[in-house]
């Protein structure tokens, strides 16, 4: 039996600490809200798996490595794709109600799919869902759970890059303890706060990611940032489900056009390729956001198939029934992470990543849609197996990504803009968002650089969110800066191949 820490509490978190305390290892959960609080509560359209009859584990394997754009672990997308039926299998066991629809398990499609093989529960609130019957779950386990708990560090035996043996933690409170351990799991999730427009909480601050790139574990991919096309252009960007145009919504622009039909893929094109069509066609239209018409939908079915984002546009004063809302892009999920073997190992022995903080190679350049839900299980499965033999470890250097302690320490440069998240979140939306280019992604670094030889050290929560996002900036930055080419997320208006190809020419013109 080993002691094993889980920090975070989203479906990889909690699916891992269930394998682990089924497996007898003693479990402790610390989390930063209340448990289940995550970027998986807010999932809407589903979680993706080859389970119906016409479709394969082939099929979403070459629909997952196609929309990754070239870059994703091939051996990985397997193993996602493959293992993905049974761990949807084991969270019906555990609870979860997806819809049916005459008996049968409901599937609809998303984009960049070519089988509508996305599984949902509640219409729209598949995440709460999942979320709801893995905390009851783990309520009635022997897990030692802290809720409103923060990392603050994770402990590692001898200095960056040795064994991790436990974490540095705020509880609800304010005490700081020590909480020792042989194996860590971050399940931490993204950062959609490094950007001002986010579909996530503001939890998601990439806490996991920062402790674990000081503890000296490689990051990988971390300029990959995934940002969703169509979030209600309101405060608090709620998230309108790719699904809604899986059933036939289009987008149009303030012409009333379809800006989208002549890309292949239409509206269900990569999220990659649509976002960058919307972000476009606001920037022709002078920043006016374009509109999601479901009107064709009828009111009776977006009630009945689309309950919480039919709750969220109406308390907005808006009857998305009869005339279309207002979208526009927002960050989303967080390709990049800390990079794992297919076990979720890191490359810091004791330290493993699950889940969105992990960058596994699933998602290549651009995550499939309804793939995160599925990936957070499958990986959470692995990673609780990996735990029986915590000795084993890949050989240093096999991981992908680099070491954050290894970049040359930057110049003391001035800035003339202070420090503040508001002020780094704009930077990033400027320079580092969905479209990017050289020159804006060296004075960006710059910037971050100069803010972060400057920052004084962080005391309370907020400031260790502040430096958690301000080194998580400036990685992915610099990331950025390093990758000249266009590819899926990651778009340079810079690189000449990028006018040379149809799709992103559209996305830029
Ligand atoms: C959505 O419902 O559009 C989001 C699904 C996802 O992020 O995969």
């Amino acid at each position: 039996m080993s002691r094993v820490l889980v920090v975070g509490s989203g479906i990889a978190g909690l699916s891992l600490a269930l394998d682990a305390v089924a497996a007898g290892h003693e479990v402790t959960v610390v989390t930063k809200g209340e448990l289940g609080q995550s970027n998986t509560r807010y999932a809407q359209g589903g979680v993706a798996a080859a389970l119906f009859p016409d479709d394969s584990v082939a099929s979403h394997v070459s629909d997952t490595l196609a929309a990754g754009a070239g870059l994703c672990d091939p051996e990985a997308v397997r193993v996602l794709c493959a293992e993905g039926p049974d761990r949807i299998r084991e969270l019906i066991d555990l609870g979860v109600a997806f819809d049916t629809h005459d008996g049968e398990l409901a599937h609809g499609l998303e984009a960049a799919h070519s089988f509508p093989r996305i599984l949902h529960a509640g219409g729209d609130a598949t995440g709460a869902a999942i979320s709801s019957a893995l905390v009851a779950r783990l309520r009635e386990r022997d897990v030692a759970v802290h809720e409103h708990a923060f990392l603050l560090a994770l402990r590692t035996e001898a200095g960056p890059g040795t064994r991790v043996v436990g974490a540095e933690v705020e509880l609800d409170g304010g005490a700081r303890v020590l909480l020792d351990a042989d194996a860590v799991v971050l399940a931490t999730g993204g950062a959609g706060q490094l950007y001002p427009f986010t579909s996530n909480p503001a939890a998601a601050t990439g806490d996991g990611v920062a402790c674990a790139a000081r503890a000296g574990a490689r990051l990988a991919d971390v300029e990959l940032y995934q940002f969703h096309p169509t979030t209600l252009a309101l405060p608090g960007n709620f998230l309108v489900s790719e699904a809604v145009r899986g059933e036939g919504a289009v987008l149009r622009n303030a012409a009333g056009e379809r800006f989208m039909a002549d890309v292949d893929g239409a509206e269900l094109a990569p999220r990659d390729v649509v976002a960058r069509a919307v972000f476009a066609e606001m920037d022709r239209q002078g920043g006016v956001p374009v509109v999601l018409d479901a009107t064709a939908l009828g009111a009776e079915f977006l009630a009945a198939r689309f309950p919480s984002i039919d709750a969220a546009v109406r308390a907005a004063g808006l009857d998305w029934a009869a005339e279309p809302v207002p979208v526009t892009p927002a960050a989303h999920y967080w390709m990049g992470g800390v990079a794992t073997d297919l076990w979720g190992r890191t490359s810091v022995p004791g330290l493993l990543a699950i889940g969105e903080c992990a960058r596994t190679g699933v998602h290549g350049a651009n995550r499939l849609a309804s793939n995160s839900l599925l990936e957070g299980a499958v990986f959470a499965d692995r990673a609780a197996r990996a735990l029986g033999d915590l000795d084993s470890w890949p050989t240093p250097g096999s991981l992908p990504g680099t070491v954050l302690a290894d970049t040359p320490a930057a110049p003391a440069l001035a800035t003339s803009v202070p420090f503040t998240r508001a002020a780094l979140q704009q930077l990033m939306w400027d320079a580092v968002g969905l479209v990017r280019d050289g020159e804006g992604l060296a004075a960006a670094v710059a910037t971050l650089d100069a803010w972060a030889a400057s920052a004084p050290a962080a005391t309370d929560r907020a400031s260790h969110e502040d430096a958690n996002l301000l080194l998580l900036a400036r990685a992915c930055a610099r990331a950025a800066a390093d990758r000249p080419r266009s590819v899926g997320a990651h778009h340079r208006s810079d690189d000449p191949a990028t006018a040379r190809t149809p799709q992103l020419a559209a996305a830029t013109r």
